[in-house]
């Protein structure tokens, strides 16, 4: 028996790899981790926004940059060179907890938010994606 625990991109190679060393597939047990392909065929995704709409994000005393909506926001902080604690990026650890000061964001079923978190404002943003221009804090 094997048991696949990982980002998508590993779980899809070692898929293969299985399958080419003829290990019958009911013998492979997966946990993936990370964002989804296409999040826009996620339930409740906002019916007519394409993946590729852009939005502005304010990030408070560090400056601004641009998202698009099918990625998530930590991808787009990152490439602006905004870099925050992380572990799983599937939105279940905590560890980038931002607060969103303005705006909406996509956050699809798997996040684990606190009770406290949601009635506070604070997102996860290896899992959230920008509906709207936003202002953030982290
Ligand atoms: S990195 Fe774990 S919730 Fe975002």
């Amino acid at each position: 028996m094997f048991y696949l625990c990982g980002p998508e991109a590993m779980y899809a190679h070692c898929l293969n790899e299985l399958e080419n060393l003829g290990v019958p597939r009911r013998r492979i047990r997966t946990e993936v981790f990370g964002p989804p392909k296409d999040v826009t065929a996620q339930p409740g995704w906002p019916a007519g926004l394409k993946a590729d709409a852009r939005f502005a994000v304010a990030v408070k005393g560090r400056g601004a940059l641009q998202a698009r909506a099918g990625e998530t926001l930590m991808a787009a902080l990152e490439r602006a060179g905004i870099v925050l604690p992380a572990l799983c990026r599937s939105g279940e650890c905590s560890l980038c907890r931002t607060r969103l000061l303005a705006g909406r964001v996509f956050q699809p079923s798997g996040v684990k938010l606190r009770k406290s978190d949601r009635q506070l404002g604070y997102i996860h943003p290896c899992l959230a994606y920008p509906l709207e221009d936003l202002e953030i804090q982290c």
